[in-house]
């Protein structure tokens, strides 16, 4: 279904007063932030649930009220964007590296809507090149030499000198794939790994995804089949 207007825009209509809203990390999340924060000032009353310290501190320098994982039952909905989606909805996540709360969150949430540019749909997941799995810095080398022996080269993030520190004080492990046969075979390998907290493969989570097109968004939803 097309409808015209742009992803955040359509996204807000989604909402209603009183609702727990899930708010992701990185550029589509964050547009979809500042336009929520605008809805706040002109009244809308929801809580946000953040995925990040990043989108957090946005969302309170946008007005946006915060509340926490602990202190609700549910999230009504959350947004967020991705790397990857493929014609199943399954998603690659986690190249701005807050992978495991964006799951968490996902998980936690009734519907998860994800924001994306046409850029981002492939045909199979691993098509664009990298899958992010988070790992606790103390089994940095094993899970490296574990994933190697999957069939899968990899390289630990850096930031600047040093390595990439996620929000949970963890390291990412950028996975070279390519188009892969089994994503759901292969999320089950890499968390069977003593050490892996968490891998980008957001299978059967996406209720619904916003594609971005010239004056227009493209709304898809998941089949029930593909759940
Ligand atoms: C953050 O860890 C990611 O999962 C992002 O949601 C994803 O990388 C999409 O980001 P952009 O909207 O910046 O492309």
């Amino acid at each position: 279904m097309k409808r015209p207007g742009t992803i955040a825009e359509v996204a807000l209509e989604m909402i209603r007063d009183g609702q727990v809203v899930g708010l992701g990390s990185g550029r589509a999340a964050r547009s979809f932030v500042e336009a929520l924060g605008a809805r706040v000032g002109q009244g809308l009353k929801i809580c946000g649930v953040p995925t990040s310290r990043e989108t957090a501190e946005l969302a309170s320098r946008c007005g946006v009220p915060l509340t926490t994982l602990d202190e609700v039952n549910a999230i009504d909905v959350t947004f967020d964007g991705a790397d990857e989606v493929d014609p199943q909805l399954d998603l690659i996540k986690g190249w701005g590296g807050a992978l495991v709360r964006e799951k968490i969150v996902a998980a936690a949430s009734k519907t998860l809507v994800i924001l994306v540019g046409p850029e981002k749909l492939v045909d199979r997941l691993g098509t664009r090149g990298m899958l992010p799995v988070e790992v606790v810095p103390f089994g940095r080398t094993l899970c490296r030499r574990k994933i190697s022996e999957l069939g899968f080269a990899s390289q630990p993030r850096a930031a600047g000198d040093a390595l990439f520190v996620t929000d949970n004080g963890n390291h990412i492990l950028d996975c070279q794939v390519m188009a892969l046969t089994n994503p759901r075979a292969l999320e089950a390998q890499l968390l069977s790994i003593p050490g892996v907290v968490g891998t980008g493969l957001f299978l059967g989570m996406a209720d619904t995804v916003l594609v971005q097109e010239e004056g227009q968004v493209d709304v898809r939803h998941r089949l029930a089949q593909h759940k």
